[in-house]
Protein backbone atom coordinates (compact mmCIF):
# COMPACT_ATOMS: atom_id res chain seq x y z
CA UNK A 1 0.00 0.00 0.00
CA UNK A 2 2.92 2.55 0.73
CA UNK A 3 4.74 1.66 -2.40
CA UNK A 4 1.92 2.59 -3.88
CA UNK A 5 1.53 5.88 -2.16
CA UNK A 6 5.11 6.50 -2.41
CA UNK A 7 5.21 5.82 -6.52
CA UNK A 8 2.49 8.16 -7.24
CA UNK A 9 4.03 11.07 -4.52
CA UNK A 10 6.92 10.41 -6.86
CA UNK A 11 4.88 10.88 -10.17
CA UNK A 12 3.30 14.18 -9.14
CA UNK A 13 6.74 15.56 -8.02
CA UNK A 14 7.91 15.01 -11.54
CA UNK A 15 4.73 16.06 -13.29
CA UNK A 16 4.66 19.14 -11.24
CA UNK A 17 8.39 19.85 -10.51
CA UNK A 18 7.86 19.75 -6.86
CA UNK A 19 9.97 19.18 -4.58
CA UNK A 20 9.22 18.14 -0.91
CA UNK A 21 11.22 19.71 2.18
CA UNK A 22 11.06 18.05 5.48
CA UNK A 23 11.46 18.83 8.97
CA UNK A 24 13.53 16.45 11.56
CA UNK A 25 10.99 15.74 13.81
CA UNK A 26 8.95 14.87 10.89
CA UNK A 27 7.63 10.72 10.45
CA UNK A 28 10.02 8.46 9.34
CA UNK A 29 8.36 7.52 6.05
CA UNK A 30 8.07 11.34 5.53
CA UNK A 31 11.83 11.64 6.38
CA UNK A 32 12.86 8.60 3.33
CA UNK A 33 10.82 10.14 1.03
CA UNK A 34 11.52 14.26 1.31
CA UNK A 35 13.96 15.76 -0.87
CA UNK A 36 16.11 17.80 1.70
CA UNK A 37 15.67 17.02 5.73
CA UNK A 38 16.88 19.60 8.18
CA UNK A 39 16.25 22.03 11.01
CA UNK A 40 14.60 25.41 10.24
CA UNK A 41 17.51 27.31 9.04
CA UNK A 42 18.59 24.58 6.48
CA UNK A 43 14.72 24.41 5.33
CA UNK A 44 14.31 28.22 4.97
CA UNK A 45 18.00 28.68 2.87
CA UNK A 46 16.94 25.35 0.46
CA UNK A 47 13.51 27.30 0.12
CA UNK A 48 15.32 29.53 -1.35
CA UNK A 49 17.64 27.62 -3.38
CA UNK A 50 16.14 25.34 -4.75
CA UNK A 51 14.76 25.31 -8.44
CA UNK A 52 11.18 24.29 -8.67
CA UNK A 53 7.64 25.33 -8.94
CA UNK A 54 6.25 23.81 -6.01
CA UNK A 55 7.37 23.71 -2.79
CA UNK A 56 5.53 20.94 -0.37
CA UNK A 57 6.40 21.38 3.30
CA UNK A 58 6.28 18.74 5.79
CA UNK A 59 6.26 20.64 9.01
CA UNK A 60 4.28 23.00 10.74
CA UNK A 61 2.63 26.29 9.45
CA UNK A 62 5.47 28.93 10.38
CA UNK A 63 7.92 27.05 8.11
CA UNK A 64 5.90 26.78 5.10
CA UNK A 65 4.72 30.14 5.77
CA UNK A 66 8.41 31.07 6.35
CA UNK A 67 9.04 29.21 2.59
CA UNK A 68 6.30 31.54 0.70
CA UNK A 69 7.67 34.71 2.43
CA UNK A 70 10.81 33.61 0.35
CA UNK A 71 9.07 32.61 -2.85
CA UNK A 72 6.39 34.15 -4.08
CA UNK A 73 6.47 32.77 -6.99
CA UNK A 74 6.31 29.15 -6.05
CA UNK A 75 3.31 27.43 -4.99
CA UNK A 76 4.47 26.69 -1.13
CA UNK A 77 1.88 23.47 0.02
CA UNK A 78 1.44 22.63 3.93
CA UNK A 79 -0.36 19.02 3.60
CA UNK A 80 -2.04 19.45 6.95
CA UNK A 81 -3.61 22.74 7.96
CA UNK A 82 -3.87 22.19 11.08
CA UNK A 83 -0.47 21.43 11.45
CA UNK A 84 0.88 25.24 13.72
CA UNK A 85 3.19 25.83 16.55
CA UNK A 86 1.26 26.33 19.99
CA UNK A 87 4.53 28.33 20.67
CA UNK A 88 4.24 30.30 17.78
CA UNK A 89 0.37 30.99 18.43
CA UNK A 90 1.42 32.53 22.13
CA UNK A 91 2.59 36.09 20.26
CA UNK A 92 -0.41 38.43 20.24
CA UNK A 93 0.07 41.20 17.31
CA UNK A 94 -1.40 43.44 19.70
CA UNK A 95 -0.03 43.40 22.15
CA UNK A 96 3.52 43.36 20.85
CA UNK A 97 2.53 46.43 19.31
CA UNK A 98 2.33 47.55 22.59
CA UNK A 99 5.66 46.67 24.12
CA UNK A 100 7.05 48.19 20.69
CA UNK A 101 5.80 51.34 21.65
CA UNK A 102 6.77 50.56 25.23
CA UNK A 103 10.40 50.13 24.55
CA UNK A 104 10.85 51.96 21.59
CA UNK A 105 14.86 51.57 21.69
CA UNK A 106 14.22 47.78 21.62
CA UNK A 107 13.72 46.45 18.07
CA UNK A 108 12.31 42.77 17.97
CA UNK A 109 13.99 39.49 16.95
CA UNK A 110 11.84 36.84 16.22
CA UNK A 111 12.49 32.99 16.37
CA UNK A 112 11.07 32.06 13.09
CA UNK A 113 8.45 30.04 15.17
CA UNK A 114 6.32 33.17 14.60
CA UNK A 115 3.82 34.18 12.08
CA UNK A 116 4.53 36.57 9.04
CA UNK A 117 2.79 39.27 10.60
CA UNK A 118 5.10 39.12 13.76
CA UNK A 119 8.24 38.41 11.41
CA UNK A 120 6.84 41.47 9.51
CA UNK A 121 6.96 43.59 12.74
CA UNK A 122 10.58 42.08 13.37
CA UNK A 123 14.27 43.86 12.68
CA UNK A 124 15.35 40.89 11.98
CA UNK A 125 14.54 36.96 12.72
CA UNK A 126 16.36 34.22 14.36
CA UNK A 127 16.75 30.59 14.65
CA UNK A 128 17.84 28.02 17.10
CA UNK A 129 20.94 27.30 15.18
CA UNK A 130 22.44 31.19 14.91
CA UNK A 131 20.17 32.94 17.97
CA UNK A 132 23.16 33.69 19.96
CA UNK A 133 25.46 35.09 17.00
CA UNK A 134 22.37 37.52 15.75
CA UNK A 135 21.77 38.97 19.18
CA UNK A 136 25.64 39.84 19.41
CA UNK A 137 25.75 41.47 15.65
CA UNK A 138 22.46 43.42 16.00
CA UNK A 139 23.53 46.99 16.21
CA UNK A 140 21.36 47.18 19.54
CA UNK A 141 21.81 47.08 23.44
CA UNK A 142 18.35 46.09 23.70
CA UNK A 143 16.18 43.69 22.19
CA UNK A 144 12.49 42.43 22.47
CA UNK A 145 12.87 38.52 21.66
CA UNK A 146 10.06 36.56 20.73
CA UNK A 147 8.30 34.20 21.68
CA UNK A 148 10.27 31.65 23.54
CA UNK A 149 11.53 32.59 27.04
CA UNK A 150 13.99 29.48 27.41
CA UNK A 151 15.27 30.27 24.64
CA UNK A 152 15.82 34.07 25.67
CA UNK A 153 17.12 32.75 28.33
CA UNK A 154 19.95 30.62 26.67
CA UNK A 155 20.76 33.33 24.26
CA UNK A 156 21.34 35.94 27.42
CA UNK A 157 24.03 33.79 29.18
CA UNK A 158 25.87 33.53 25.51
CA UNK A 159 25.35 37.53 25.70
CA UNK A 160 25.03 39.24 28.94
CA UNK A 161 25.97 42.77 28.31
CA UNK A 162 22.97 43.12 26.43
CA UNK A 163 19.25 43.42 27.34
CA UNK A 164 16.70 40.74 26.54
CA UNK A 165 12.82 41.46 27.10
CA UNK A 166 11.84 38.32 26.53
CA UNK A 167 8.31 37.36 25.84
CA UNK A 168 6.62 34.54 28.20
CA UNK A 169 6.15 31.72 25.17
CA UNK A 170 7.43 28.07 25.76
CA UNK A 171 7.50 25.04 23.56
CA UNK A 172 5.02 22.88 25.23
CA UNK A 173 7.18 19.58 24.17
CA UNK A 174 10.48 21.07 25.19
CA UNK A 175 9.47 22.82 28.48
CA UNK A 176 8.07 19.75 29.47
CA UNK A 177 11.36 18.11 30.40
CA UNK A 178 12.22 18.36 34.06
CA UNK A 179 15.87 18.21 35.52
CA UNK A 180 14.86 15.24 37.49
CA UNK A 181 14.34 13.78 33.92
CA UNK A 182 17.84 14.47 33.04
CA UNK A 183 18.62 13.23 36.30
CA UNK A 184 17.24 9.34 35.96
CA UNK A 185 18.23 8.82 32.41
CA UNK A 186 21.62 9.53 33.32
CA UNK A 187 21.42 7.21 35.63
CA UNK A 188 20.55 4.30 33.25
CA UNK A 189 23.24 5.56 30.65
CA UNK A 190 25.82 7.02 32.68
CA UNK A 191 28.16 7.18 29.60
CA UNK A 192 26.28 8.86 27.57
CA UNK A 193 26.48 12.78 26.73
CA UNK A 194 23.32 14.62 27.14
CA UNK A 195 22.58 16.86 24.61
CA UNK A 196 19.44 19.43 24.56
CA UNK A 197 17.54 21.90 22.01
CA UNK A 198 17.96 25.34 23.38
CA UNK A 199 14.38 25.48 23.96
CA UNK A 200 14.64 23.28 27.18
CA UNK A 201 14.21 25.21 30.76
CA UNK A 202 17.54 26.96 32.11
CA UNK A 203 18.36 24.16 34.75
CA UNK A 204 18.00 21.29 32.11
CA UNK A 205 20.13 23.36 29.73
CA UNK A 206 22.91 23.94 33.02
CA UNK A 207 23.00 19.82 33.17
CA UNK A 208 23.35 18.83 29.41
CA UNK A 209 27.08 18.24 27.82
CA UNK A 210 25.74 20.04 24.21
CA UNK A 211 23.28 22.39 23.22
CA UNK A 212 22.25 22.82 19.56
CA UNK A 213 19.44 23.15 17.37
CA UNK A 214 18.36 19.71 15.65
CA UNK A 215 20.79 19.45 12.63
CA UNK A 216 23.65 20.42 14.86
CA UNK A 217 22.72 17.57 16.82
CA UNK A 218 23.18 15.73 13.91
CA UNK A 219 26.64 17.50 13.20
CA UNK A 220 27.71 16.84 16.89
CA UNK A 221 27.31 13.65 16.72
CA UNK A 222 28.78 12.49 14.05
CA UNK A 223 31.88 14.45 14.97
CA UNK A 224 32.18 13.30 18.93
CA UNK A 225 33.82 10.30 19.93
CA UNK A 226 30.95 9.56 22.51
CA UNK A 227 29.49 6.31 21.41
CA UNK A 228 26.02 7.11 23.61
CA UNK A 229 23.56 10.02 23.39
CA UNK A 230 20.78 11.47 25.79
CA UNK A 231 18.47 13.50 22.95
CA UNK A 232 16.81 16.41 24.35
CA UNK A 233 14.25 17.14 21.91
CA UNK A 234 11.54 15.56 20.08
CA UNK A 235 11.69 12.14 19.47
CA UNK A 236 11.44 12.20 15.38
CA UNK A 237 14.91 13.66 15.40
CA UNK A 238 16.10 9.85 16.68
CA UNK A 239 15.25 8.44 13.55
CA UNK A 240 17.90 10.68 11.30
CA UNK A 241 20.77 10.24 14.23
CA UNK A 242 20.25 6.81 14.28
CA UNK A 243 20.69 6.40 10.22
CA UNK A 244 23.59 8.81 10.08
CA UNK A 245 25.45 7.23 13.53
CA UNK A 246 25.29 3.27 12.59
CA UNK A 247 27.57 2.28 15.87
CA UNK A 248 26.39 4.67 18.01
CA UNK A 249 23.49 4.77 20.33
CA UNK A 250 20.81 7.35 21.13
CA UNK A 251 18.31 7.58 23.97
CA UNK A 252 15.65 9.86 24.20
CA UNK A 253 15.54 11.87 27.38
CA UNK A 254 12.28 11.26 27.71
CA UNK A 255 10.04 9.20 25.30
CA UNK A 256 6.83 11.74 25.63
CA UNK A 257 8.63 14.51 23.79
CA UNK A 258 6.39 14.29 20.84
CA UNK A 259 5.24 17.76 19.02
CA UNK A 260 1.82 16.05 17.93
CA UNK A 261 1.96 18.78 15.10
CA UNK A 262 4.54 17.34 13.79
CA UNK A 263 3.06 14.33 13.32
CA UNK A 264 0.11 15.10 11.32
CA UNK A 265 1.58 14.93 8.16
CA UNK A 266 1.27 11.61 6.55
CA UNK A 267 2.21 10.19 3.30
CA UNK A 268 -1.71 10.35 2.38
CA UNK A 269 -1.72 13.76 2.97
CA UNK A 270 1.51 14.24 1.04
CA UNK A 271 -0.46 12.69 -1.80
CA UNK A 272 -3.50 14.97 -1.52
CA UNK A 273 -1.23 17.77 -1.19
CA UNK A 274 0.42 17.30 -5.02
CA UNK A 275 -3.05 15.90 -6.33
CA UNK A 276 -5.71 18.84 -5.17
CA UNK A 277 -3.01 21.45 -4.61
CA UNK A 278 -3.38 21.84 -0.83
CA UNK A 279 -2.91 23.79 1.14
CA UNK A 280 -1.52 27.04 -0.59
CA UNK A 281 0.30 29.05 1.98
CA UNK A 282 0.24 32.72 0.55
CA UNK A 283 1.24 35.73 2.67
CA UNK A 284 -0.96 39.08 2.50
CA UNK A 285 2.14 41.17 0.15
CA UNK A 286 2.31 44.32 2.58
CA UNK A 287 2.87 41.92 5.35
CA UNK A 288 5.71 39.45 3.24
CA UNK A 289 7.61 42.32 2.09
CA UNK A 290 8.01 43.47 5.91
CA UNK A 291 8.60 39.69 6.94
CA UNK A 292 11.26 39.10 4.28
CA UNK A 293 13.32 41.87 5.16
CA UNK A 294 13.30 40.51 8.83
CA UNK A 295 13.98 36.93 7.64
CA UNK A 296 16.41 38.18 4.84
CA UNK A 297 18.73 40.23 7.62
CA UNK A 298 18.80 37.32 9.52
CA UNK A 299 20.93 35.33 6.09
CA UNK A 300 23.04 38.93 5.96
CA UNK A 301 24.25 39.07 9.64
CA UNK A 302 25.17 35.74 9.84
CA UNK A 303 25.69 34.25 6.64
P1 LIG B 1 15.18 23.47 14.85
O1 LIG B 1 15.27 24.69 14.03
O2 LIG B 1 16.31 23.31 15.82
O3 LIG B 1 15.00 22.25 14.01
O4 LIG B 1 13.90 23.58 15.79
C1 LIG B 1 12.61 23.73 15.29
C2 LIG B 1 11.59 23.51 16.31
O5 LIG B 1 10.43 23.65 16.09
C3 LIG B 1 12.07 23.11 17.61
O6 LIG B 1 11.05 22.75 18.41
FE1 LIG C 1 6.48 24.35 17.96
FE2 LIG C 1 7.61 22.90 19.89
FE3 LIG C 1 6.38 21.67 17.92
FE4 LIG C 1 8.71 22.92 17.51
S1 LIG C 1 8.36 21.13 18.79
S2 LIG C 1 6.88 23.03 16.21
S3 LIG C 1 8.49 24.68 18.88
S4 LIG C 1 5.44 23.04 19.44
Amino acid sequence: MDNTIIEEIKRLKKQRNAIILAHNYQREEIQDIADFVGDSLELSRQAVQVQCDVIVFCGVHFMAETAAILNPDKTVLLPEIEAGCPMADTVDVKELKEWIKKYPSSPVISYVNTTAEVKALSYACCTSANAPQIVKVVPFDSIIFVPDKNLADWVKKQVPYKEIIAWNGFCPTHHMIKKEDVIRTKKVHPDALVVVHPECRPEVIELADHVASTSGMVRFAKASQAKEFIIGTEIGLLYRLKKENPGKNFYPLKSTMICPNMKFTTLESVLLALKENQYVIKVPEDIRIKAYEAVQRMFTLVS
